[in-house]
């Protein structure tokens, strides 16, 4: 929700230019706020507003501060509104630390009370502030900043990754509960932040802290102490560095206007990332099958859409009953779980808390996968088994690209599980029907003009399409702010249809197949009602051609059961080209963020 980083410079460098680059690429996860905090000459400097990070830094210019350690944050608020005053970083009654902070804290009320008592003045209305004035607190009495943070952490209960600076201690000290965080080593200094886009250009080499161990970044290096508060034998430290091979070019826009075009274009190279993991999906199908009578996916959004497409495919190929359960919703189904039912949670953040905590009480009766991308989050560290769908970095809060990997994953994985691996070389295929989708995608661009004045959409698809409709209606309310309903297309006559006239436009979404000829008849049921048509099939379908009023023909033909790998990027392509026409940013739409990292 919101995006932290601290950063400790060697050699007395000036840090703020790098807090400021390494936080600009985590507006992804917060976009009403941005402050950062230096220590110099024994002083605590901050610079923090409302807005987004060009507005903020055009008015205040935050590059422009001295010190060679500090900390910055990118603010998606939840606790009061987006202001100046409740932006990060927050400090102490003293304003001898500073901290950011993401999470939230639940019990801060019981804490602000208390501390209300004991005299401290509080200047927002953030659940973060209460942070701050506990370390103080405790450095009041003596202790230094790791060991107030320690005792701070022992009081605080909720969500959190939280950085700290002091003026009179050369050092960050970091640490996290429930939210992300990774510490890197660079040639430059060492760093933490959220997430790794953040510090790709300085430090490669990274370490992922485990809950409530506490990171204490020196010009000198990294050390942490673990929950008991021991120091971890460096030795240990270094054995589990791992090295990340994304490069900071992938969290580029690289000339496209938006993250969400660029990951849109990137596709077939993500599907063929993922297809190289066959080896691994196989281990890992060989070691469960023979144990496991029954399957159940559990992810939020676009990967619980990525999960409804794996039922389909398991029950269909393998037999093999399979359930679909939004990871927020979780909870209420475990009492029939046991340990032959194979748990499979989707995520491409892996940092997702409803998923997070589905996790945790999935893995008191039953066999674990989590089907990743980002490598080393808290999803793969919990689960027993983990696929990484290897898409690369995404930056645009709408998932694109990782669903396309998230699919290709599911697809390898039913295939191998159902003995049918030979069908993977349909799977090979994809990259090339992606771009070629992508080659002329002007006729949608058209279509959006058209589009962007409606106020509701629906999306029907029957069989492997259905998913497909659930998503493109999501990926539309999402980032145009138009009201989109995905159906099963059969169901639409049980309750829908007395919405539809001719202000509805609805989506057709009908690959060849056994079911197309059923779709063509729900598709004459809305056209009489006088619904707006547009049509996702093949080119070489005349019927579905004559009878819609727009068409996006889908060549060369590829089955159902294939489709919704490349039937979803036109859903994709209309709803950005529509954001567009509205004048909306697509990268960053309002109330949302990349990784929902509360429950
Ligand atoms: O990181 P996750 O895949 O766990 O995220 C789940 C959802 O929050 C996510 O898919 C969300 O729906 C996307 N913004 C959709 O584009």
């Amino acid at each position: 929700m919101c995006g932290i980083v601290g950063c400790i410079l060697k050699n007395n460098e000036k840090v703020a230019p790098i807090l400021l680059d390494s936080i600009s690429k985590l507006e992804y996860r917060g976009y009403d706020s941005i402050g950062i905090a230096t220590v110099d000459d024994n002083k605590i400097n901050i610079k923090k507003d409302d807005g987004n990070i060009k507005e903020v830094n055009n008015k205040l210019d935050l590059a422009d501060m001295d010190g060679n350690y500090g900390i910055a944050h990118v603010r998606w608020a939840t606790h009061g509104d987006p202001s100046k005053i409740n932006s990060h970083p927050h400090t102490d009654e003293n304003e001898k630390i500073a901290v950011v902070h993401n999470g939230i804290i639940e019990n801060y009320l019981e804490i602000k009370e208390q501390l209300l008592n004991e005299g401290h003045v509080f200047k927002s209305e953030t659940d973060t502030e209460v942070i701050p004035h506990l370390i103080g607190k405790y450095m009041d009495k003596g202790l230094d900043l790791e060991s107030a943070i320690r005792e701070t952490i022992n009081i605080i209960e909720g969500s959190y990754a939280i950085a700290a600076i002091c003026k009179e201690e050369e050092k960050i000290v970091a640490t996290r509960k429930n939210s992300p965080l990774i510490a890197g080593i660079g040639e430059k200094g060492f760093f933490v932040a959220s997430d790794s886009p953040a510090i790709l250009k300085y430090a490669k080499d990274i370490l992922y802290p485990e809950e409530r161990e506490i990171v204490i970044l020196t010009e000198d290096g990294i050390k942490i102490k673990d929950e008991y508060d021991n120091y971890i034998d460096s030795e240990i430290i270094e054995s589990k560095i791992e090295t990340i091979d994304w490069t900071p070019e992938m969290a580029e826009k690289e000339g496209y206007d938006y993250f969400m075009l660029k990951e849109i274009n990137e596709q077939s190279t993500a599907v063929k990332n993922t297809l190289t993991g066959k080896e691994e999906i196989k281990n890992i199908v060989n070691e469960l099958k023979d144990e496991i009578n029954r399957i159940c996916f559990v992810a939020c959004g676009t990967s619980y859409h990525a999960s409804l497409t794996g039922k389909y495919l398991i029950e269909s190929l393998a037999g093999i009953p399979t359930e679909v359960i939004i990871a927020s919703e979780f909870e209420y189904f475990t009492n029939a779980l046991d340990d032959k039912t194979l748990i499979i949670f989707i995520s491409q953040s892996g940092e997702t808390a409803d998923t997070l905590l589905a996790i945790d009480a999935a893995n008191k009766t039953s066999k674990t996968l989590a089907i990743v991308n980002v490598v080393g989050t808290a999803a793969t560290r919990k689960a027993d088994y983990v696929i990484y769908t290897q898409a690369g970095p995404e930056i645009g809060v709408a998932a694109t690209k990782t669903y396309l990997s998230q699919l290709a994953a599911i697809y390898m994985f039913s295939f191998i599980l159902s003995d049918k691996e030979y069908m993977i070389k349909e799977l090979e295929k994809v990259p090339e029907y992606i771009d070629e989708v992508l080659k002329d995608t002007s006729s949608i661009e058209e279509i959006s003009k058209k589009f962007k004045y409606a106020d509701d959409f629906f999306f029907i698809g029957r069989g492997y399409s259905y998913p497909i409709a659930l998503e493109g209606a999501l990926k539309l309310k999402e980032i145009t702010y138009i009201h989109g309903e995905g159906y099963a297309a059969g169901e639409l006559k049980h309750g829908p249809l007395a919405l539809i006239d001719q202000n509805i436009p609805v989506v057709v979404i009908s690959p060849p197949g056994e079911n197309h000829k059923k779709t063509m008849s729900n598709l004459a049921e809305v056209q009489s009602r006088g619904a707006d048509v547009f049509a996702i099939g093949s080119c070489d379908d005349d019927f579905l051609i004559s009878k819609s009023d727009d068409v996006f023909c889908i060549s060369p033909e590829v089955d159902e059961l294939i489709a919704p790998l490349i039937y979803i990027v036109p859903l994709q392509l209309l709803s950005y080209y529509v954001a567009i026409e509205r004048k909306l940013d697509p990268d960053k739409p309002r109330n949302l963020a990349k990784c929902v990292t509360v429950e």
